[in-house]
């Protein structure tokens, strides 16, 4: 009888020690941050070969994307000019330097070399990126996007956010247009570095907020304004 309690002791620590090992290693996993290549000012194609090209896209191949590639999209769509003398300045311009924009990352399995699957968040300061969950949710993010089946066999794609009081707080519901007009700027920005890299996008605004939200576990905060699935054209 001893005996019986005792193998059932220790397979109880035995449980207890290893989902404590899963929990912090997911949570470690999930609070990495990864610095990503410098972005590259120059070459490739001229502004007026971009804005010809530009078309939107919605056949992807599963092509892996490269770090440089996505340091460049994410560079390009929201990050900080690389000669700015004040810490406000970037890329694209924002109502009193506001800035109530974030980028999320949706990767997908082998859709970066060298990143694993999951949602990441765009630290525009630092141009690194900081994991929020290691799940593969192209699937799911396809669906709240009322089935635009698209989203999920891209390699990845972009949820352009709000934080509407950042600008509403200096603008009052002035401000609203203005977080509006903001991602107008990005998501054109997307689309020209895109035609550059040889990439194909769409920007995606039929969707349901509260799905995107769930699927993505957005901050009450948050608002999603335009999903944008990036890969190579098919
Ligand atoms: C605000 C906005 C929302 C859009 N939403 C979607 C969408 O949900 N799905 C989609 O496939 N295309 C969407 N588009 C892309 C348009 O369909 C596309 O820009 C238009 O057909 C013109 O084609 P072009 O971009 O190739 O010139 C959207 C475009 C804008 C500006």
């Amino acid at each position: 009888m001893l005996n019986k309690i005792s193998k059932f002791k220790f397979f109880l620590i035995s449980l207890y020690i290893l989902l404590s090992i899963l929990y912090f290693s997911e949570e470690v996993s999930a609070q990495m941050k990864i610095e990503l290549p410098k972005p590259r000012i120059g070459g490739g194609l001229s502004l007026s070969e971009a804005l010809n090209k530009r078309e939107s896209w919605r056949n992807f191949t599963p092509q892996v994307l490269k770090l440089e590639e996505i340091s460049q999209i994410l560079w390009s769509a929201g990050g900080k000019r690389l000669d700015a003398i004040s810490g406000a300045t970037r890329v694209y311009p924002s109502a009193g330097a506001t800035y109530p924009l974030e980028i999320y990352l949706v990767v997908g399995k082998n859709g970066i070399e060298g990143l694993g699957e999951g949602i990441y968040l765009y630290l525009w300061q630092g141009h690194a990126l900081e994991k929020i969950s290691a799940r593969d949710v192209r699937k799911n993010l396809a669906n709240a996007c009322l089935g635009q089946s698209f989203i999920r066999e891209a390699p990845i794609s972009l949820a352009i956010l709000a934080e509407y009081e950042k600008t509403t707080l200096h603008y009052g519901q002035r401000g609203i247009q203005y977080v509006h007009m903001e991602v107008g700027s990005i998501s054109q920005n997307l689309h020209l570095v895109c035609e550059e890299l040889g990439l194909g996008t769409v920007i995606v605004g039929a969707f349901s907020d509260s799905a995107v939200k769930r699927v993505l576990g957005l901050p009450d905060n948050l608002t999603p304004l335009a999903i944008m699935p990036i890969g190579y054209k098919r």
